[in-house]
């Protein structure tokens, strides 16, 4: 009975949402125990030491690799000209779910490099067919831009974009600037939008442009923001799906 005698090693655990305290000894491995309390992933039972690790575990490829790689196996399925990156490692996943009483459901997801040098904050985007055309694409878009804020950077789906993607995002971009431009008072520059939305400055340049919204006077581009030709680009852009409550994102930028 070697086990009663041995002290216990770890105080507490905490799993999903719950910190729960701890009866007895267990033998974790010999580097948890000089903590004395672990975290543990309540889908797949991986324990870590931080709490900042088991929140990186959530949703990095490297961490839940055969996960990341089928992921990518099953959106190749929907995606026409993508590459399928095998190096799930250079990418954090983000799952979106509908959850009930039997759990959580994928409906789809988006993957993100966890550097990118072109300024990516997107690389495949897909929601599964049955859930499609119910907002979740608007909103996982909507999502990526909101970590991009946090990041304090610019961003940019990868290219090529498949016609839905194009679709999409120029309905978020549309609906994006031009809300912006129809409260906004004064002049406004690209770059100024550019810094409010995290939309790189090529992409409101190409929608506004796109929208005929722009004018080159005197060497310089200028945006033509006629309150009623806004709303008529607005009404065409369609409903913004569901919102992203920024208040409830907790996510600390990848280094
Ligand atoms: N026909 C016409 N317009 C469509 C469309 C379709 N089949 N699917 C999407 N759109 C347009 C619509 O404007 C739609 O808004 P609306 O429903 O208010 O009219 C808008 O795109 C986005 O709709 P939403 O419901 O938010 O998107 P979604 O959840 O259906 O997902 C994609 C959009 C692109 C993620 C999804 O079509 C998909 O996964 N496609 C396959 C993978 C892919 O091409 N990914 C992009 C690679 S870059
Ligand atoms: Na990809």
């Amino acid at each position: 009975h070697e086990e009663f005698t041995k002290v216990k090693n770890i105080a507490t655990i905490e799993l999903g949402r719950y910190e729960i305290e701890t009866w007895y000894f267990s033998p974790f491995p010999p580097e948890c125990n000089d903590s004395l309390k672990l975290y543990f992933c309540e889908f797949c039972l991986n324990f870590m030491k931080r709490k900042e690790q088991l929140q990186r575990h959530m949703v990095d490829g490297k961490k839940n690799k055969v996960y990341g790689q089928n992921l990518c196996y099953l959106a190749k399925l929907f995606l026409d000209h993508k590459t399928l990156y095998y190096d799930v490692d250079l990418f954090l996943f983000y799952v979106l779910c509908e959850c009930d009483d039997r759990g959580c459901h994928m409906v789809g997801y988006f993957s993100k490099e966890k550097h990118s040098e072109e300024s990516f904050n997107l690389a495949c985007i897909l929601t599964l067919p049955p859930y499609q055309r119910k907002g979740y694409g608007k909103f996982l878009i909507a999502f990526s831009y909101e970590l991009s804020k946090k990041e304090g950077k610019v961003g940019t789906p990868e290219r090529p974009l498949s016609d839905l993607g194009l679709l999409s995002y120029r309905g978020y971009w549309t609906r994006v600037l031009l809300d912006i431009l129809k409260k906004h008072k004064g002049n406004i520059s690209i770059k100024e939008l550019s810094d409010m939305t995290a939309i790189k400055a090529e992409d409101i340049l190409a929608t506004l442009q796109g929208l005929e919204l722009i004018q080159y006077r005197k060497g310089q581009h200028v945006i033509c923001a006629d309150p009623k030709v806004l709303d008529r680009h607005l009404k065409a852009a369609g409903r913004g799906g569901l919102e992203v409550d920024v208040s409830k994102l907790i996510w600390t930028p990848y280094k």
